[in-house]
């Protein structure tokens, strides 16, 4: 025998589903998305990062360059003047106005020119400050000059309170040596540098080791003044800095390629708190070339961009999230329902399974116990007849024997019932086709059940349909499906004083059919019964009162035409059946101008 599986599907199984899907739908597009967005903007941050650095460290290379250039040059003239004039000449200050003339004759970047004999006393001075007289000897770069022979100062304001720098070279002429010292006015050195990209916070200066600016810087600060830099992190030739403007201590040195990580926090500190100083060494000096800018300033419109499309991104993988997880759920939801209407289908075939093997089975009892019923009532005939002519039987006795008789014959008149429905359930009746007229053979059973329902105290009454097609079915199931239920709605008043059952035939345009309903007033039905209602020997009803088969019967009838058999009950008012009758074609379609109702009570 084919066993039918009753499909296993539990909630939990559903939400695994649906989590699959979501996990399905992340794996598949979210997460490639994910890391294509940040992979791109890691790479592209960098990119920027180290296009950056480069451009930074080409431009205080550049500026170094030009510096060294000019002190090269200046050193050179001083060297000239120095090797090739001896102290005795360069003592008159004549010669040395000459000179001065000569060296600034093109531009004039000597502010004054002196001559310091061996114990550093000034021999000869030209210039506006009045210097004959300072004495040197215990200076520190008079003796480093004198050690080293060359020598390029600080800048400093000195007796001239003007900032400037001084060249100072020594030649020995014999055993002594002596010193040529020329001064430049430092603002030279700023007119020099320049920085292409300045934007509104780059700037390119000089500093020297401890930080002081040797020009004026263009935003903060003066000449002279302290720069706030992170100075012991200007180590080497060059290199490239990020300085917390609030927290120099928090700086750090980066190499070309700036790592993201730092990218990113330089990215997300609050504005101008951030800045990149590249700085490299003038040669020969302690001066620094630094070139400074906000670190915004440079990347704020790539950042923009970039964070633009990173928002973007991450927007776009929100929507697909939640579309994705609202697809899946409501792919699940139809799952779930698509499943539930296969179990219900599943079940129904069960109880088609069921109600085979039943009918089976009854009609083999049914049909075997037909015969032994036949013969008790053919005997019970004899007997009445034998003893309806005896006349030595005394009145008394035969009237008890026929009542006895009589009892015999209404118990096989119920098993006959009994025995005639349960061949009808297995539908070992042959069924005719004829064109029956439902309103009319709702009237005829009516009329069956009118005693029973009047001494029920149940009012019935017909509300019906005019001019409704005819079925062509058999007669005597049609009947048989009403009296069950009608019957049915009579029974359920069991234990109430009075109610009613209401009749209903119509037309059910939609579905091409027509649909009987009996509603009644009686006692209702359970949930838990309604779902077996339809079951065979389901009954509520004291043994001896009802078989269970009724409702079953009729279902089978039903099903049998086509048609389709629903409740509703609600315990304490009441229940209606209702019965759809297919029109099996065009031929029964309807003409819906000439319906009219019929009502009638009982
Ligand atoms: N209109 C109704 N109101 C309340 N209960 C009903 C109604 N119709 C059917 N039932 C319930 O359904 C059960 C099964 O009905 P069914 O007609 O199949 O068998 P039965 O009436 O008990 O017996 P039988 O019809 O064979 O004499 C009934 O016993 C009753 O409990
Ligand atoms: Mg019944």
């Amino acid at each position: 025998m084919l066993k039918i599986r009753e499909p296993d599907i539990s909630n939990t199984s559903y939400s695994k589903l649906l989590r699959g899907f979501i996990v399905g739908a992340v794996a598949c597009s979210i997460l490639p998305l994910f890391l294509l967005g940040w992979v791109s903007f890691l790479n592209y941050s960098q990119f920027s990062t180290s296009t950056m650095a480069d451009y930074y460290k080409n431009a205080v290379v550049d500026n170094r360059k030009i510096v060294e250039l000019f002190l090269d040059d200046r050193m050179s003239d001083i060297r000239v003047v120095a090797s090739t004039h001896s102290f005795e000449f360069l003592s008159d200050s004549s010669n040395l106005v000459k000179i001065l003339n000569i060296l600034n004759q093109s531009v004039p970047h000597f502010t004054d020119i002196g001559l310091i004999n061996p114990e550093g006393r000034h021999v000869a001075y030209v210039g506006p400050y009045n210097l004959s007289d300072a004495n040197y000897s215990e200076t520190s770069w008079f003796k480093e000059v004198q050690s080293r022979g060359v020598y390029i100062s600080n800048v400093l304001m000195g007796f001239r309170k003007i900032p400037h720098f001084f060249i100072a070279v020594s030649r020995s002429e014999g055993e002594a040596s002596w010193i040529l010292r020329a001064t430049i006015n430092s603002e030279f050195l700023s007119s020099l540098m320049t920085m292409a990209r300045a934007g509104k916070t780059g700037e390119v200066f000089l500093v020297n080791r401890e930080g002081i600016y040797q020009t004026s810087p263009r935003l903060d600060g003066l000449i002279m003044g302290k720069a706030s830099l992170p100075m012991n992190l200007f180590k080497g030739e060059s290199g490239i800095l990020i300085s917390d403007v609030n927290a120099p201590s928090n700086s750090f040195s980066v190499d070309l390629n700036i790592p993201v990580i730092y990218r990113l926090r330089a990215t997300l500190a609050p504005p101008h708190s951030q800045q990149i100083i590249a700085f490299s060494r003038i040669r020969a000096t302690d001066w620094f070339v630094v070139a400074k800018q906000d670190f915004m300033e440079f990347f704020g419109d790539i950042d923009h961009l970039n964070m633009v499309i990173l928002i973007l991104l991450h927007v776009s993988i929100l929507a697909i999230l939640i579309v994705s997880s609202l697809t899946a759920r409501y792919m699940i939801k139809l799952i779930e329902r698509r499943d539930k209407e296969a179990e219900k289908l599943n079940s129904q075939l069960l109880r088609a399974r069921k109600l085979a093997s039943v009918g089976e089975l009854a009609a083999g009892v049914a049909h075997e116990i037909n015969n032994p019923l036949a013969v008790i009532l053919t005997e019970s005939m004899v007997m009445r007849e034998l003893t309806a002519d005896e006349t030595e039987i005394s009145k008394s006795f035969r009237e008890d024997l026929f009542n006895s008789l009589s009892q015999i014959d209404g118990q096989i008149q119920r098993c006959a019932h009994i025995t005639q429905n349960l061949l009808n359930f297995s539908r070992r009746i042959s069924s005719a086709s004829e064109f029956v007229n439902v309103n009319a053979v709702l009237g005829d059973v009516v009329g069956f059940v009118e005693k029973k329902a009047h001494s029920s105290n149940v009012k019935i009454s017909l509300n019906l349909q005019q001019n409704l097609p005819e079925l062509k079915t058999d007669r005597f199931e049609l009947e048989q499906v009403f009296i069950n239920l009608i019957n049915n709605a009579i029974d359920a008043h069991e234990g109430i004083q009075s109610g009613s059952v209401n009749i209903i035939s119509r037309l059910d345009v939609v579905r091409n059919g027509m649909v009987v309903s009996v509603a009644d007033t009686g006692s209702g039905i359970s949930d838990e019964n309604l779902e077996r209602l339809f079951d065979p020997f389901f009954t509520t009803k004291p043994p001896g009162k009802g078989t269970g088969l009724g409702l079953s019967i009729s279902y089978s009838i039903i099903k049998h035409m086509g048609g389709d058999i629903s409740a509703h009950s609600e315990i304490g008012k009441g229940s209606v059946f209702s019965v759809f009758f297919p029109f099996p074609t065009d031929e029964h379609r309807y003409a819906t101008s000439v319906v009219q109702d019929s009502r009638k009570e009982y």
